[in-house]
């Protein structure tokens, strides 16, 4: 027997990746650490492919066609490097292990640089679309070597999904860890996304007084439009969903602390590093972390706030259309943050990532997968070396079209005491960036009084100081 790719770590998601190979006409050899896992596989869906069920690390690793492809799928941080441990001395110089897990970059780097030492490929690979996008066509985020990719890439097009023009949602990000850093900036954004989501589903709620089932046909009103996608669509059907034990809607019987796994929170780590504004994934990530504090929370219960005004029909209605604008407008700002951050992480790390290309696979099999991620592409095809997504002269229209709205409705949020920090962080961060001059002029001034950190002027070249404590005279620094 020769298997042309491997998965090892059975887990849902491995099960689900085993099969969309078998499925597309692949032979799939699976190993698990239980054997039991890989037996179970065999039982419910050998019938679906042609499945070679192996024991052994040994037996695994010989079921394999040269150059070996080799997936592993098992939990992130110490759990993937002893696979790797595992699996690396039973394999040969050109063999390829492929990390589909959501490994930090950093991991990512320091495992290839190890791996290829030893002559061995090592594909850090982001996937995107939980169990049904392994199972039916995720959005496939590869890093590593060119050598890997051309070995790797036409089975990965085969089981990926496809855009709505046929391209398959596969690229080479770039060298070792571009796929990870790519998959990590994807989270944030999914971060974001929900955030922005939760604030004009919560608006909706206690400014307009509409139910959570009202709220759900608002966004599937909303999804038929520019803000069609996957989070949009589920986001209808959370909402419209009903406990059966209570007859309550679903949304109201759930404890509200939202939890997360580190993806979003790497996301806005690695974006102070590189000293790129990512505020809009930074109050998602930090909105989950305030909800889980339930001991803050229930101290805080009795602070004062407003006196909550009532809407009318029309009123809630008007209000409903200026929250799309508004979640329209900071949805455009979360992108324009990630691929600033994708920008800077190419930048700082040699990778040359095409980010035409990454929104382009991000238009399907993703969880943020969107009509959106369309125009997104357009835009870096219309003009490669965008400098933002604010240039581009589409995004810049319609948020421009969108930002009375959007004032309004924070005005509203402000006013009724609803906190919407994703809205207000992405407003802020537009008013910011076409500022003609901002505070930062005052802030360079007070860190050359009390530090002699010295600051640059507008109408000559060079550094200055100013003798804050003496006649305050400027001398060049
Ligand atoms: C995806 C998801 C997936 C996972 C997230 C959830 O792209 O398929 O992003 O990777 O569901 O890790 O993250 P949290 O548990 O941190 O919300």
């Amino acid at each position: 027997t020769s298997a042309q790719i491997g998965v090892t770590g059975l887990a849902v998601m491995g099960r689900n990746l085993a099969r969309n190979f078998a499925r597309n006409g692949y032979t799939v050899a699976l190993h698990n650490r239980t054997a039991s896992r890989t037996h179970d596989l065999v039982a419910k869906f050998g019938g679906e492919g042609d499945f070679v069920p192996t024991e052994t690390a040994e037996e695994f690793v010989a079921a394999l066609e040269r150059p070996r492809r080799l997936v592993i799928m098992v939990k992130a941080g110490d759990p993937t490097d002893a696979v790797i441990e595992e699996f690396a001395p039973l394999l040969e110089p050109g063999d390829m292990i492929v990390d589909g897990g959501n490994a930090h970059f950093a991991d990512t780097r320091r495992r290839e640089r190890a791996l290829r030492e030893r002559g061995i490929h090592f594909v850090g690979t982001g996937v995107s679309g939980g169990e049904e996008g392994a199972l039916n066509g995720p959005s496939i985020m590869p890093g590593g070597s060119e050598e890997s990719y051309a070995a790797l890439g036409p089975m990965l097009e085969k089981i990926s999904a496809k855009a709505k023009d046929g391209a398959p949602c596969v690229t080479h990000v770039g060298p070792d860890g571009a796929g990870h850093f790519v998959k990590m900036v994807h989270n944030g954004i999914e971060y974001a996304d929900m955030q922005l989501i939760g604030e004009a589903y919560q608006l909706l709620r206690d400014v307009a007084g509409y139910s959570p089932a009202q709220i759900a046909g608002i966004f599937r009103k909303w999804n038929t439009g520019r803000l069609d996608s996957y989070l949009i669509e589920i986001t209808a059907e959370v909402l419209s969903h009903v406990d059966a034990a209570t007859g309550k809607p679903f949304v109201d019987v759930v404890v509200d602390e939202a939890g997360q796994k580190g993806t979003g929170r790497w996301t806005v780590q690695i974006a102070l590093d590189l000293g790129v504004p990512v505020s809009g994934i930074a109050e998602a990530v930090f909105a989950r972390s305030l909800s889980g504090h339930a001991d803050l929370r229930a101290a805080s219960k009795d602070l004062a706030g407003p006196t909550p005004t009532a809407l009318s029909e029309p009123e809630a209605a008007a209000f409903a259309d200026r929250v799309e604008q508004a979640l329209y407008a900071s949805k455009i700002v979360s992108y324009t943050q990630g691929f600033h951050e994708i920008a800077a992480g190419s930048e700082a790390y040699g990778w040359d990532i095409d980010l035409g290309a990454v929104a382009s696979i991000w238009r399907g099999g993703c969880i943020i997968r969107a009509a959106f991620l369309d125009r997104i592409t357009a835009a870096y095809d219309a003009r490669p070396d965008l400098p933002s997504l604010l240039a581009d002269k589409t995004f810049a229209g319609e948020i421009g079209a969108a930002q009375d709205d959007w004032r309004a409705v924070l005005v509203a949020a402000t006013v009724e005491g609803v906190p919407a920090p994703g809205f207000a962080a992405a407003l802020a961060y537009y008013d910011a960036l076409r500022a003609d001059r901002l505070p930062a002029a005052l802030t360079q001034g007070q860190r050359d009084f009390f530090g002699a950190h010295t600051y640059r002027r507008t109408d000559r070249d060079g550094a200055f100081h100013t003798l804050w404590g003496g006649d305050r005279s400027e001398v060049p620094a």
